[in-house]
């Protein structure tokens, strides 16, 4: 019998192991996935219990995905580029460090918009915290021809884009107007959207029509963002999907089977937010 772990500080909020425990059972896997608590002083510890073998692997959560990054024997490049660790793998004595939220990312929109990225010239990302870099650089692996970076904080955005290497035009929130009309897409990274905050003035009215809205804040579901694109008839997707498609690369890596994103499951984890 395998065991996986979400590690976090908190935990008990974490939704991860409703759904893997859920795969596991549709699959009929005779393995664990166990939320744990361990604090920043005790990941060293737990780090050692990873790699004496206690577990396949395991995710890692706030406030850990700095540390577990530093911590990991090897990396996926692609979670190098974007500085913290979510997965983890052992592998040959040694913990293998990935990040799937770029994948849940992609594996969101491509369920949900099939034929998203198909010569995607621009696209605008609000946000430069760290949930936005897994999204530059999953836009970037689709060859997106610009990226307008748009932050309360400019100075933010700059540092990312200095960072991140590509077409990244960085702006203030106030740019969105001008920038909106060519762009395909819209993507927030930002916190904005939670505890009943919303953008002031932001003109969707001014994007394409065919353009869609993406959020990866999923509490609340529907979003003001996502409330106001859906009102002027604007395709939407929901971020509970990048929660659910950033799960599969993890289950599939410990246990072997690559597990589906069910509409049973998107229920399941629906009714419990
Ligand atoms: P991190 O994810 O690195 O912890 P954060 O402080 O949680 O970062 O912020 C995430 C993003 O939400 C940032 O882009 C932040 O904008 P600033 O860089 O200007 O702080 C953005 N954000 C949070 N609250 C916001 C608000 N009320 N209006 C606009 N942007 C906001």
């Amino acid at each position: 019998m395998k065991r996986a772990f979400v590690i976090g500080h908190p935990i008990a909020h974490s939704r991860s192991p409703l759904i893997h425990n859920y795969w596991l059972k549709s699959y009929g896997i005779e393995s664990s996935y166990e939320p744990i608590d361990v604090t920043p002083q005790d990941l060293p510890a737990f780090f050692d219990r990873v790699k004496a073998g206690e577990f396949a692997g395991g995710n890692v959560t706030i406030p850990h995905k700095q540390m577990a990054f530093a911590m990991s024997d090897e990396l996926d490049p692609l979670a190098e580029v974007i500085g913290a660790v979510n997965t983890l793998v052992v592998q040959g004595g040694g913990v293998y460090g990935t990040n799937t939220d770029y994948a849940g990312f992609l594996g969101n929109l491509d369920a949900a918009t099939p034929g998203w990225s198909d010569k995607l010239d621009e696209v605008i990302v609000l946000g430069a915290g760290g949930a936005c870099r897994a999204v530059l650089v999953a836009l970037k692996s689709r060859e997106v021809g610009k990226i307008h970076l748009l932050n309360r904080t400019v100075s933010k955005a700059e540092d990312l884009a200095l960072d991140l290497e590509g077409r990244i035009e960085v702006g203030s929130l106030k740019d969105f107007a001008n920038r909106a009309p060519g762009a395909k897409l819209v993507v927030n990274t930002s916190a904005v959207g939670m505890k009943g905050t919303a953008f002031e003035d932001l003109p969707l009215d001014k994007l394409p029509k065919d353009a869609i809205v993406t959020d990866i804040v999923y509490v609340p579901l529907v979003t003001p963002l996502l409330a106001d694109a859906n009102k002027l008839g604007l395709r939407t997707v929901d971020g509970l999907g990048m929660l659910l498609h950033q799960a599969v690369p993890g289950f599939e890596a410990w246990f072997g089977k690559k597990p589906e994103v069910t509409p049973e499951l998107r229920q399941l984890v629906e009714a419990s937010l």
